[in-house]
């Protein structure tokens, strides 16, 4: 399973990446917007800091502004990833730009049917918003399960990228289920290394280890 990290804090980023756990990253408006910074900069720094795909999100609402745009934000570095959304026109996009080989994630997905769209259309990763189907009281993490089914039925090599990942049940459940690629914030990726027994084993041991006055260095 890829861990992509959803945020445009390039320092956030910087900050995980001795861990090797970085094999992406993921961004939306949203994001870009709360980091203060101009999309072009911010995209070029984080691209400098991974070789994975970092997914820049275009915001023209039609379809040929949406190939404009994809264009465009391509150009910036080689491993951007255009983040299209999941609509009529974003499908249309996805499909023109995938064709000339450009690597699309299509983002905004809430059924089946729209991921199943999205994988003809050509899309390289599809993104069910898992998070927010919880917020209207769904179980989003029964999306993935379900896309997973659609997608092997046909095997079709669109990565399914579970976002709007808030919550470490969120982490095991899309890796239960097989998703492909998880995108979360910094916070959830480093909580996943916490257990309160790790803590107070560790505890015991340098209780211990202590009382032997010994070092290893
Ligand atoms: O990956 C999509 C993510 O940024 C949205 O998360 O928590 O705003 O639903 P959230």
């Amino acid at each position: 399973m890829k861990f992509f990290i959803d945020t445009a804090e390039v320092d956030a980023i910087k900050a995980l990446i001795p861990s090797g756990f970085v094999d992406g990253v993921t961004t939306n408006p949203t994001l870009i917007a709360r980091s203060g910074r101009n999309i072009k900069e911010v995209i070029q720094e984080i691209c400098a800091l991974t070789d994975g795909p970092v997914s820049a999100e275009v915001t023209a609402l039609d379809t040929k502004g949406m190939i404009e745009e994809g264009k465009r934000v391509a150009d910036w570095a080689d491993n951007v990833c255009v983040k299209l959304p999941l609509t009529w026109a974003g499908l249309e996009a996805t499909n023109a730009l995938s064709s000339q080989g450009i690597p699309i994630n299509v983002t905004l997905c809430f059924s089946a049917n729209q991921a199943l769209l999205a994988a003809k259309a050509g899309a390289t990763f599809i993104s069910p918003f898992i998070g927010r189907l919880d917020d209207i009281g769904e179980d989003g993490c029964d999306l993935i399960a379900e896309i997973r089914v659609i997608y092997d039925n046909y095997g079709f090599d669109t990565q399914i990228l579970a976002a709007s990942i808030r919550s470490l049940e969120h982490m095991e459940n899309c890796a239960l289920i097989g998703a492909d690629v998880a995108t979360a914030p910094p916070s959830v990726i480093r909580d996943m290394a916490g257990h309160e027994l790790t803590d107070k084993g560790l505890a015991a041991f340098m209780k211990d280890w202590e009382k032997t006055g010994q070092s290893i260095l």
